[in-house]
């Protein structure tokens, strides 16, 4: 069986053929994982704008499709289905591809799939690593989301905290624009960080201890908060009134970098001990940073967690996590109606 993912939540039009393996420990297989990014577009305006965005996928869509077939060596009839990311995201994003999908599955009389961009996420380690020792803990990490799962069997996700304010891949992004090193910041923060002194400034780390009033059924304690962080380095920028140095900025870059590292570190271990955890894994946009990347293996080692990261390319916003999602859902027997509709604000369950 082999699928054609789509993705199109945010700033990426992707396309993906994915094919089942038959292998139960390594279950499927990426043919094609093509994506058109539209950083050069919105980085002029220091953000993602959704108008542009939706604009953008439009026009990129139909091209990344055929070219995710071709470089598979994949026609329609090859398709035993067609997945697509039906949110959370941007709504006018969403509904490029799930319009498109749509349209594509009643031409071809494929099945559709409906996948949450998070479960995209969590497959995407499985996609790179094989099957991952249950239960496991990832922690999903990106621009709009920093969210702690478990997963005790394939395809089950229970969410057990997530931040009560920015995604730490937001605060990536906010505290580069403070620095003018333009968008997306964390790439930018990640390289600049090597030259730094990560102890040079003291930034503050959050830790909750109570529940949210929002989410009384999550216990609170696990929960994430970076808007004190970023408020905290605006603060210091503010202070500065000579203006800062290279050296200054690359201090800067190392101080936060470091903060936001342990902070998720420490709470992915604190939930892997309180859930007898197997494995542990992180995914989303922020995996792909060094620093993150390097503490986590080293603290897997230290405890003898095993711990799972995807490749680069499956890190960011990708359509064969989505392809992969896809598979596990429909092969548990979930697909979707021809109403299916777009939802900026879809929750995984
Ligand atoms: O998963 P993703 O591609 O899109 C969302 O679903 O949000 O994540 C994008 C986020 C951006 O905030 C970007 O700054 C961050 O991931 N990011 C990084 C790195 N590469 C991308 N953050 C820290 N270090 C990196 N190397
Ligand atoms: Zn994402």
């Amino acid at each position: 069986m082999r699928i054609l993912g789509i993705e199109t939540s945010c700033d990426e039009t992707s396309a993906a053929v994915v094919d089942e393996t038959g292998d139960a420990a390594k279950p499927w297989a990426v043919r094609s994982n093509v994506i058109a990014s539209q950083v050069p577009i919105h980085r002029e305006w220091g953000g993602v704008v959704p108008e542009l965005a939706s604009r953008q996928h439009l026009r990129d869509i139909c091209g990344v499709v055929e070219r995710a077939l071709g470089e598979a060596e994949t026609r329609w009839p090859d398709l035993g289905a067609i997945a697509v990311t039906q949110g959370p995201g941007l709504v006018g994003s969403l509904l490029v591809g799930v319009s498109f999908a749509k349209a594509a599955a009643a031409a071809s009389r494929l099945p559709l799939v409906a996948v949450h961009h998070l479960a995209g996420h969590i497959e995407s380690l499985v996609l790179h690593n094989g099957e991952l020792p249950l239960p496991s803990v990832v922690l999903v990490v990106s621009g709009g989301h920093t969210s702690l799962y478990l997963v005790e069997r394939p395809g089950s996700y229970q969410l057990l905290s997530r931040t009560r304010d920015d995604a730490a891949g937001e605060a990536y992004d906010q505290v580069a624009k403070l620095l003018g090193l333009g968008y997306p910041g964390g790439p930018v923060i990640d390289r600049l960080a090597n030259s730094g002194n990560d102890r040079a400034i003291a930034l503050p780390t959050t830790r909750l201890t109570h529940a949210d009033r929002n989410a009384p059924e999550l216990k609170g304690d696990l929960d994430f908060s970076f808007s004190g962080l970023k408020t905290a380095v605006a603060r210091h920028v503010r202070a500065r009134e000579g203006g800062l140095t290279e050296q200054d900025i690359a201090d800067i870059a190392a101080s936060f970098q470091r903060v936001v590292v342990s902070a998720l570190i420490d709470r992915l271990f604190v939930a892997a001990r309180r859930y007898q955890a197997a494995s542990v894994g992180i995914s989303g946009g922020v995996s792909a940073n060094s620093r993150l990347r390097a503490e986590l293996m080293d603290r897997a080692a230290r405890r003898e967690v095993p711990a799972f990261l995807p490749s680069l390319p499956l890190s960011t916003d990708n359509a064969a996590m989505i392809a992969a999602a896809g598979l596990r859902k429909f092969r548990a027997g979930v697909t979707a109606s021809m109403d299916l509709n777009a939802d900026a604000a879809l929750t995984l369950v």
